[in-house]
C-alpha cells in the first residue's frame, strides 16, 4: 500500500485497486461464461421441486475467495433471486440475462473467505437467460443436464470448467419421487409428503458437470470398482430399452477397469449412471455418474457410449478445458477411448477404425474444413470434433508409439488432475516427454482446415 495513503485508525484498509469484478472469466469463445474476481470453493444447493408445476425453490450458499479486493461481482443465474446476502449482510443486485450483479455493503477483501447465500422461486423452463433454457422439463420431472451451461438454471453460480468446487446438493421432492446427483447419496428422509435426497461430492467439480434428476427412477447400489460404490438409476419408462440400457451401463464397473488401465488412478469418488426415458437427446459425462439419453440403446447394448463418458472422468472432468476452445481435449481422447475399447472387445482395431474414418470423408468432405484445435463455438459438438479429433490422437500414436503416447496421456491426467489444461499445453507436454518437434503433426491434424496427407509427420501410413 502506498505511504500516503490516508486511512483512518482502526477502518480496514482499502487497497486502491478495489473494483467490480469482471463479468467473465475470460472464454473466448464465450465471454459471458463465468466471472472474474473470486474463486469458489463449494456450493451448497438446497432445493425444492414441485414437478407439476416446474417450480423450482432454492437457497443456494456460494463459499467463495475473493482474488481482489471487490466493490460488486457476478454470479451466472438466468432465475430471478428473492434475497442476495454476503457475509449475513442483505446485498443489493441487478440481473440482465444470466448475469447477476451483485453489491456487497462491504468491500470483499483479497484472500478473504466470502459467503454469497442466493434465494429464488421460479419455473426454469421459462427463463430464457437470453438463449433457450437448457433445463429439461420431462413428464415425471426434470433434468438439468447439459453442456456447455446448465447450472444458471438451477443454481447461481462461477459457470465456467476454470472455477470448481465441492457440491452439495439437496433436493426436496413429493414423496415417491426420485432424485440423482453427483457423488454419494449421504441421506434420503421423509416428511410429511416430502422426501429429502442429499448427494456430496468431495472432488472439484466443473459447474456444467454438476446435474440432477428428478423423477420415476429404479436405483440401485452395488459394489463398483475400486472398492467404491456404484449407484445406477433407470427412468421407469424405458419400456423395452430397459433391457439393452441395463446390459449397458451396469458395465461400467468393468468399463472402468479398463479405462484406468490405460489412463491411471480413477479420479473420482464415486461411479454409476443414469439413463432417462425421455428430454435427453445426448449422453453427458457428469462427474461421477454420466447421464445417457435412451436413443443409446435403441439398437441393443451399446457400451461404447459408456467407455466415451466414463473416459470423460479423466479428459473433461478431472481435467478440465481451460477454455471452450479446448474441446478435442475433451471429446477427442473420450472418442479414441472408445477406439481402444473395440480392440479390446475384438470388434475392430484402432487402426481399422482410423483407416475406415480416413477413407469414409474425400478430401473435398466438410468434414476436413473443422478443425478440432480451433473448431469455432458452433462446431463445438461436431462429429469432426469426436471423429477426426479421434484420429489425431491414433496418428500421434503412429508418429510417436504407443508406449510413448501412454507415457504422455497418463503424465497429463496425473499432472493436471482436479485442474485444468489447453490444447497448447497437452502439445508441450507431448514434445517434452518424447523430445520431439511435433509442430508439423499438429498442424495438419489440429489445425489445418485440410485432410492431412499420408507421410511421416502426419502419421499416416504412405
Ligand atoms: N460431452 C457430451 C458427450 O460427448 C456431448 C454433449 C452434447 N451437448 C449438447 N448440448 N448437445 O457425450
Ligand atoms: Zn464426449
Amino acid at each position: 500500500m502506498a505511504a500516503s495513503c490516508a486511512v483512518a485508525v482502526g477502518a480496514p484498509a482499502l487497497a486502491a485497486d478495489a473494483g467490480p469484478g469482471a463479468p467473465g472469466i475470460g472464454d473466448e469463445y464465450f465471454p459471458g461464461y463465468g466471472n472474474g474476481g473470486y474463486d469458489v470453493g463449494h456450493y451448497d444447493v438446497q432445493l425444492r421441486y414441485q414437478p407439476d408445476e416446474d417450480r423450482l425453490t432454492g437457497t443456494t450458499t456460494v463459499v467463495a475467495e475473493p482474488t481482489q479486493d471487490l466493490t460488486s461481482f457476478h454470479l451466472d443465474f438466468a432465475l430471478p433471486p428473492s434475497s442476495v446476502k454476503v457475509n449475513g449482510r442483505d446485498a443489493e443486485f441487478t440481473q440482465d440475462g444470466t448475469e447477476l450483479q451483485v453489491t456487497p455493503q462491504d468491500v470483499l477483501q483479497a484472500g478473504s473467505t466470502a459467503t454469497f447465500v442466493v434465494e429464488y422461486s421460479a419455473v426454469p423452463s421459462e427463463e430464457d437467460g437470453g438463449e433457450t433454457s437448457p433445463w429439461i422439463r420431462t413428464g415425471d420431472g426434470a433434468l438439468a443436464v447439459g453442456q456447455p451451461r446448465i447450472s444458471a438454471w438451477w443454481f447461481p453460480g462461477n459457470d465456467h470448467p476454470r472455477d470448481k468446487a465441492t457440491f452439495d446438493i439437496s433436493v426436496a421432492v413429493p414423496d415417491g419421487t426420485q432424485v440423482v446427483s453427483n457423488g454419494v447419496n449421504t441421506d434420503t428422509s421423509t416428511i410429511g409428503d416430502w422426501t429429502t435426497w442429499k448427494w456430496r461430492t468431495t472432488e472439484p467439480t466443473a459447474t456444467y458437470l454438476a446435474f440432477m434428476a428428478v423423477g420415476d427412477y429404479d436405483i440401485s447400489t452395488r459394489e463398483g470398482a475400486f472398492g467404491q460404490q456404484s449407484i445406477t438409476a433407470y427412468s421407469t419408462g424405458l419400456g423395452e430399452l430397459d433391457g439393452p440400457a441395463r446390459a449397458s451401463v451396469e458395465r461400467t464397473p468393468e468399463i472402468l477397469e479398463f479405462l484406468s488401465g490405460l489412463l491411471g488412478e480413477y479420479p473420482v469418488e464415486s461411479q454409476g449412471g443414469l439413463v432417462a426415458a425421455e428430454g435427453l437427446s445426448f449422453a453427458l459425462e457428469n462427474q461421477t455418474r454420466p447421464t445417457y439419453s435412451p436413443a443409446f440403446f435403441r439398437s441393443g447394448a451399446n457400451t461404447g457410449v459408456v467407455v466415451h463418458e466414463n473416459a470423460h472422468q479423466w479428459f473433461g472432468d478431472s481435467v478440465s478445458l481451460d477454455q471452450w476452445r479446448d474441446i478435442w481435449l475433451n471429446e477427442g481422447f473420450a472418442s479414441y477411448a472408445e477406439w481402444l475399447w473395440s480392440e479390446h472387445e475384438g470388434t475392430g482395431t484402432a487402426q481399422e477404425l482410423f483407416d475406415h474414418y480416413y477413407a469414409e470423408y474425400p478430401p473435398d468432405h466438410s468434414f476436413w474444413t473443422i478443425t478440432p484445435g480451433d473448431p469455432g463455438r458452433e462446431n463445438l459438438f461436431d462429429e469432426a470434433v469426436y471423429d477426426r479429433g479421434a484420429m489425431a490422437v491414433h496418428a500421434l500414436r503412429n508418429v510417436i508409439g504407443a508406449d510413448a503416447l501412454r507415457d504422455v496421456v497418463r503424465a497429463w491426467v496425473h499432472s493436471k488432475r482436479n485442474s485444468n489444461g489447453s490444447v497448447g499445453e497437452f502439445i508441450d507436454l507431448a514434445e517434452q516427454r518424447t523430445g520431439r518437434q511435433l509442430d508439423r503433426f499438429f498442424d495438419a491434424w489440429l489445425y489445418t482446415p485440410a485432410k492431412p496427407e499420408p507421410g511421416p509427420d502426419t502419421g499416416i501410413p504412405v
